[in-house]
């Protein structure tokens, strides 16, 4: 008798297992200039992995998706960490519950796949940069020596009452300036943030091995064809949404 095993996924990658069309929000938790927003319906959540994106959009819009990562995933939700600061994110920081969204991916390589999962590592969030982290930092503590997080404003400690943030405004310390305090030799260093945040990063330390930076780019297609976030690496031209989003710092001259 022939009999058909159905391969069963262990991780989620480029797109396979999350497409869908009847997202819904169902919860916001708004901060000033902030918000976690919390999508559900979506087919096997749980798969998406550190440091992988969506491309989101609202239902029957004609506007092109736009790249999110994943704070958390678990059930059939999805919980995103937004700036509130531009057409999609600040619809996702205002629209009724219930809205729909189309939503597909997950897409992007896993943060365990692109690190040295030996070494302990300083997580660097400037803003909305902290959600990848976060979410690794959920799932994988064992990787995580200490995690520095840095907003201009006061905004988001509500949203993650937890946590303590290096406040711009508040300790006149930016986020690279907390990491030089607490980075030790044998540390490796994975950041995501604005690209002045990471040149930072990247100029200080320049030479020391394990320093990844996440990088964010106004993506089109976000699944490798387009070539619109194609970037100068060391190792020829890369695509931020099939190679990335994390890259090692010493792969990337530029952004010293
Ligand atoms: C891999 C990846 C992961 C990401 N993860 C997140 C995340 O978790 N959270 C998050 O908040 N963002 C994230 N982003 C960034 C987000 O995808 C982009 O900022 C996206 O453009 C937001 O879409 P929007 O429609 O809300 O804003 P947009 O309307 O695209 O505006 C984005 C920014 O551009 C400015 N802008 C818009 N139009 C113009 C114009 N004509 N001239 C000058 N400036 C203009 C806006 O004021 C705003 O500051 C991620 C990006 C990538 C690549
Ligand atoms: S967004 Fe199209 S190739 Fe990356």
């Amino acid at each position: 008798m022939e009999t058909t095993t159905k391969p069963q996924p262990q991780t989620a990658r480029n797109g396979s297992f999350l497409s869908v069309s009847g997202a819904h929000l169902i919860s916001r938790n708004r901060g000033a200039g902030y918000a976690r927003v919390t999508l559900a319906g979506i087919t096997e959540a749980e798969l998406a992995q550190p440091g992988q994106f969506l491309m989101i959009r609202r239902l029957g819009s004609a506007a092109l998706p736009r790249a999110f990562s994943v704070l958390r995933a678990e059930d059939d939700r999805i919980e995103l960490f937004i700036k509130l600061d531009g057409l999609l994110r600040e619809l996702l920081g205002s629209v009724p519950y219930r809205t729909r969204f189309e939503l597909r991916g997950p897409y992007g390589v896993p943060y365990e796949e692109q690190i040295d999962t030996d070494q302990r590592y300083i997580l660097v969030g400037g803003g909305s940069g902290a959600a990848p982290l976060l979410f690794l930092r959920e799932r994988r503590p064992d990787l995580v020596a200490e995690t520095v997080l840095g907003f201009r404003h006061d905004g988001a400690s509500g949203l993650f009452p937890a946590l303590d943030f290096v406040v711009e405004a508040r300790d006149r310390l930016q986020a690279h300036d907390r990491l030089a305090e607490v980075w030790r030799p044998g540390l490796g260093v994975i950041a995501c943030g604005p690209e002045p945040m990471l040149r930072a990063i990247a100029r200080q330390h320049d030479g020391v091995p394990h320093v990844y930076v996440s990088l964010e780019a106004r993506l089109g297609c976000g699944i490798g064809s387009c070539l619109g976030c194609s970037i100068p690496t060391l190792t020829g031209t890369q695509r931020i949404c099939r190679d990335g989003p994390l890259f090692a710092s010493s792969e990337l001259p530029w952004l010293r």
